[in-house]
């Protein structure tokens, strides 16, 4: 299981402290979310505060683009140190490309569906991608009450994978805390995103340590 803490509830003007304390916690990676005010509601962060998190850091950086035509971005997020790139399906209409181009550029790429977004956008692209993240709260906003449907749907995609033998990890975003957490490794998942149950109450280390052992 890899825990990988999102930032977006993070004290700012500690950053690489906050994420430190996360990695010392347990945390496998650093997850940046990227909003743009147009495909969601909210506005956050770039490419220089992926290159902040990179300096604080050896562990992989997740970066998940909830942002339009995301495909003009990968470069400078990849330049900025970006080990994992995820774009939305609802976002690109050449998704393929865009995936690829992840590729091309070094980095891991990954889809990600909306709560409302059917596996069966997944049909043609699942064996493009390295991870498949599954939001279990509509894209925005940190500190969301988890959807309990997403549950199932870990379920179903983990069994798609299968019956696809293709190698796909699972990542879920949204709502997870040390009480949901291994019920979603139990269906399937390997990446869990958490933003509040981390850095919420300032104490991330001592929150990531809860979170990694409730999956043990
Ligand atoms: C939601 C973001 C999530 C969010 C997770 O739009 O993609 O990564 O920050 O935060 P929590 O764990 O607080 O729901
Ligand atoms: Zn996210």
């Amino acid at each position: 299981m890899i825990l990988a803490p999102s930032i977006l509830s993070a004290d700012f003007g500690r950053l690489g402290e906050e994420i430190q304390a996360a990695e010392r916690g347990g945390a496998g990676a650093v997850h940046v979310d990227v909003m743009d005010g147009h495909f969601v509601p909210n506005l956050t962060v770039g490419p220089v505060v992926v290159k902040a998190a990179r300096r604080a850091t050896q562990l992989p950086i997740d970066v998940h683009l909830m942002i339009e035509n995301a495909d003009r971005y990968v470069d400078a997020f990849r330049d900025a140190g970006a080990d994992w790139i995820s774009v939305h399906v609802e976002a690109l209409p050449h998704l393929q490309r865009t995936l690829a181009h992840v590729r091309q550029r070094g980095a891991a790429p990954g889809v990600v569906l909306n709560p409302s977004t059917p596996l069966g956008s997944l049909e043609e692209i699942l064996a493009e991608v390295d991870y498949v993240l599954v939001m279990s709260v509509n894209p925005g906003f940190g500190g969301q009450a988890f959807l309990p449907a997403s549950l199932d749907k870990v379920r179903r995609l983990s069994a798609l994978i299968r019956s696809r033998g293709v190698s796909v990890r699972i990542e879920v975003d949204g709502g997870i805390d040390a009480g949901n957490a291994r019920s979603l490794i139990d269906a399937g998942a390997e990446i869990l995103v958490a933003g509040n149950a981390v850095f919420g109450r300032g104490q991330a280390e001592t929150d990531a340590r809860l979170i990694v052992e409730a999956c043990r």
